[in-house]
């Protein structure tokens, strides 16, 4: 958990204006910045960045948020990730990391010599007929070599010494992977005589390599070890490469290798990406579906294709929604999707994957494969075998339709099935909430709590958003005049900032994003996205502040009263105390009313 405190501090010292323009070119229109949108396609902008409030937002597609937002829709970061990617830019460091100053220094070193070593890689492709021939022969284009940065490391035992000079022999090489030390202390390239692949993160640093043997070969592909930067079963081949291309496609089309991707690219596939030789995993997906709601597994049609599909079935079916789809596309047996594109074309593959069998369907195909479901055995077996998936998938309605397809396949009522998967009423769990009210209303308490007139706070909030120095004004009972609920604990906030950073506009994305109870996110949202307010005299703003006060006083006050009221309405003797509280509400009520009507007069 990073806390609120320090995701605040990060978004108050990021310019959201200038980290966009790094992504997309800004115009300035008026007071915001304005651009076609990166996250639909569009011919005239719709998208803007505000300044003021630290907020894009596209009235195209609806996209909106703040930095942090930006950066995981973007980029398809997780929020850690991104909030420690500005907070480095921001020259801070995350608190609960213990010494991130020196791993980051590490981590940048590490970089450094991966992409000299990318650079001597590339260098030595151009002048090595033998890995041009080799390539060549794939059927490559230079272009697409170039795009994904591809290269050679020569038949060479030390050949990286000469990229990296003295730094050969420091720590950097040994911890990137690029080098291996013997008993003896003496050091070599670990990739000779191989076609390097270099792997990038979703920032587009190269995090580690694939190099393919030339021609025949064990292993065929040696990749880098795990190192401080690269975790295999995080990272996806191609992903940084493909990131503009899902986007516009709505797809992302997972593959086996590299070259897979990398062929897909050149015929003009340009969403695909490879897993590293590693089976498919959460992580995996959870970065999949940031980048589209529509994942396709490509198999090779082959056996271990299929044992890997099933894998990626099983890693999946707890990241389903009913908005997220994942298709499993199984080529004919004797190719991968690098042979199948250059052989069958580009629109043959759009229409193999267009057509990927839907994920129930590869379930079901799965459950009911050696099963002869004419015995009474191999039905309840389907059964038992659906138990381990069913449950887990995450998608209410997809799971009830598996259900019944099953119900159908073993001849037993739906109920039964959902007794047998020991699925629990599945709408009533994720639905159940949202109409639960109504009849588990809570016994009205003694004292029930105050909602303050939201008109009158929604408005007072909008208008501390606008001319952030009202915050100044605020009565020091202001918390108490705001009741409960989400605003008021939102004004407790704004205070809490005003006291320590000191409030301003660009504090609300920061509050926006260190907060995590929904009521209030949706306010801090319609704060957001509320248009900029018209330029008025300043003495129109602070008689409105004022009359929204009054009213704020004249609320507790009413509710205090009739409190009382009620009370002495039904017989009750009220004490000597709170006889004179009675009074004092009933003459606060008149002073009140007549200071509204003193202030609107004025
Ligand atoms: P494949 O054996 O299917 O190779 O491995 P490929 O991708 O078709 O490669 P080409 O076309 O022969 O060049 C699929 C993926 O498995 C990983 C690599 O990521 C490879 O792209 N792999 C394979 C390894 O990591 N090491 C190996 O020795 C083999
Ligand atoms: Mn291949």
């Amino acid at each position: 958990m990073i806390p609120e405190s320090f995701i605040q501090d990060v978004l108050a010292r990021t310019d959201i204006v200038s980290l966009i323009e790094r992504y997309v070119p800004l115009k300035k229109g008026g007071a915001n910045y304005m651009a076609c949108c990166p996250f639909h396609n569009e011919k005239s902008p719709s998208f803007t960045v505000s300044p003021t409030k630290q907020f894009y937002h596209c009235f195209g597609c609806g996209a909106h948020g703040t930095a942090v937002g930006f950066l995981m829709e973007y980029n398809g970061m997780s929020f850690r990730d991104a909030i420690k990617d500005l907070a480095q830019q921001a020259g801070l460091k995350v608190p609960e990391d213990d010494a991130p100053q020196q791993d980051h220094s590490q981590i940048n070193t590490l970089l450094a010599v991966m992409e000299r070593a990318a650079r001597y890689f590339r260098d030595q492709l151009r002048v090595s007929p033998k890995a041009i021939a080799y390539l060549k022969q794939r059927g490559l284009t230079g272009e697409v070599a170039k795009n994904f940065g591809i290269g050679y490391a020569p038949d060479d035992w030390q050949g990286l010494h000469a990229a990296l000079g003295a730094d050969y022999e420091g720590a950097a090489p040994l911890e990137a992977g690029l080098v291996i030390q013997n008993d003896t202390g003496r050091r070599y390239d670990r990739f000779r005589d191989r076609v390097m692949f270099p792997i990038l993160d979703q920032r587009g640093n190269i995090i580690g390599f694939g190099g393919r043997v030339i021609g025949e070969g064990e292993p065929k592909y040696l990749n880098s070890p795990e190192t401080p930067l690269f975790e295999k079963g995080r990272e996806l081949y191609g992903l940084f490469q493909a990131r503009q291309a899902i986007r516009e496609s709505g797809v992302v089309v997972v593959v086996e290798g590299y070259m897979d991707v990398v062929a897909l690219a050149q015929f003009g596939f340009g969403s695909a990406v490879a897993t590293l030789g590693t089976a498919t995993t959460a992580t995996h997906i959870q970065k999949l579906f940031r980048q589209s709601d529509k994942v396709v597994f490509c198999f090779d049609g082959d056996n271990a294709g299929r044992k890997a599909a099933r894998r990626a079935l099983e890693a999946c079916l707890d990241q389903l929604g009913d908005d997220r789809e994942a298709r499993f596309l199984f080529l004919p047996p004797e190719h991968d999707p690098d042979s199948f594109i250059r052989e069958q074309g580009l629109e043959a593959f759009h229409r193999a994957v267009h057509n990927a069998l839907p994920l129930s369907e590869f379930l079901l195909r799965e459950l009911r494969s050696d099963l002869n479901l004419g015995t009474a055995e191999d039905r309840s077996r389907l059964v038992y075998e659906a138990k381990t998936l069913v449950p887990k998938i995450s998608a209410p309605v997809l799971q009830q339709q598996i259900v019944r397809m099953i119900s159908e396949d073993v001849e037993l009522p739906v109920e039964a099935v959902l007794a047998a998967l020991e699925i629990k009423a599945p709408t009533q769990a994720r639905f159940g909430n949202s109409f639960g009210n109504a009849s588990g209303r809570k016994a009205p308490r003694q004292r029930s709590p105050r909602v303050a007139p939201t008109g009158n706070l929604r408005q007072l909030l909008r208008l501390l958003c606008a001319y952030p120095t009202l915050i100044e004004k605020l009565p020091g009972d202001i918390l108490e005049l705001a009741g409960d609920g989400p605003v008021r604990d939102i004004l407790q906030s704004f205070l809490d900032i005003r006291d320590t950073d000191g409030f301003n506009p660009t504090s609300l994305a920061g509050l926006y994003e260190a907060t995590s109870d929904e009521a209030r996110k949706a306010i801090l949202l319609e704060l957001l996205q509320a248009p900029p307010p018209k330029i008025e005299r300043d003495d129109a703003t602070v008689q409105e502040f004022d009359g929204l006060i009054i009213n704020l006083r004249i609320a507790l006050n009413d509710h205090e009263f009739s409190a009382l009221h009620q009370r002495i309405m039904q017989g009750e003797l009220l004490n000597p105390d709170e006889m004179q509280h009675y009074k004092a509400l009933t003459e606060r009520k008149q002073a009140l009313r007549s200071s509204r009507t003193g202030q609107n007069g004025a």
